[in-house]
């Protein structure tokens, strides 16, 4: 496996290819924040009307903070699962009183955040920040299952962590945002559960499962 190569091809193509998404305009952290979690359960067309809103209502940190919760349900209403906007206002009041308002870029204080998991972590500290920490969610261990033929169960949540540790592994260093964001543009865009676009893909002569045949047998997944 070509580590350097991988990165280029990947990279170049998100580079290219990526959607044009509201939370890509720039990188401030607080936006990438709420586009992560709104993104962990809602698919991203539906999440594109609410991401507006929301920050067009609540454009900074400070203005989020400030706000009843009541307001901010309000904002949430219709996205569903509604402890992600109670624990974002939560996480988001907790770095105005101790963090001076500035979302840390130290991994064990954003860990410490109510409704900050390792994905949403490592999409902060590498899409805000540019620090080279894996975001592995789904679609993620989906693309280096078949990537690297793994055949582990991505029910597991152990295994989610062997996961984690192919993509340290594998991360550029010079553009960790570009590399876990192509990941998961791959992931959405060509490397679907169904069919996936082998035919398509930029990475595809770095595939091990497509050198074998076996992309559509991968991830193995036990349950839902
Ligand atoms: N799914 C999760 N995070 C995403 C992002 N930043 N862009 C598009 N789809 C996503």
């Amino acid at each position: 496996f070509k580590i350097e190569a991988f990165q280029h091809d990947l990279i170049d193509w998100f580079q290219k290819e990526q959607r044009d998404l509201p939370w890509r305009q720039d990188k401030d952290p607080y936006k990438i924040w709420v586009s992560e979690i709104m993104l962990q359960q809602t698919k991203v067309d539906t999440v594109i009307p609410y991401f507006n809103q929301f920050i067009e209502k609540f454009p900074t940190l400070v203005d989020l903070a400030d706000a009843n919760e009541q307001e901010v349900l309000k904002a949430w209403e219709g996205l569903g699962y509604y402890s992600r906007a109670r624990n974002l206002q939560n996480a988001v009041r907790e770095v105005v009183t101790s963090y001076d308002s500035k979302i840390p870029q130290e991994s064990k204080q954003l860990a410490l955040l109510k409704g900050v998991g390792p994905y949403t972590k490592g999409a902060i500290l590498s899409i805000a920040y540019d620090i080279p920490e894996p975001a592995v969610d789904g679609n993620v261990m989906r693309v280096f299952s078949r990537l690297l033929m793994i055949d582990h169960d991505i029910s597991k949540q152990s295994v989610r962590r062997l996961f984690e540790q192919c993509v340290s592994e594998t991360i550029s260093q010079d553009n960790p945002s570009a590399f876990n964001q192509g990941l998961m543009e791959l992931g959405a865009l060509i490397c679907t559960p169904k069919k996936p676009s082998c035919m398509l893909c930029p990475v595809q002569e770095h595939c091990k499962a497509y050198h074998n045949g076996v992309q559509e047998q991968l991830p193995v997944k036990t349950k839902k």
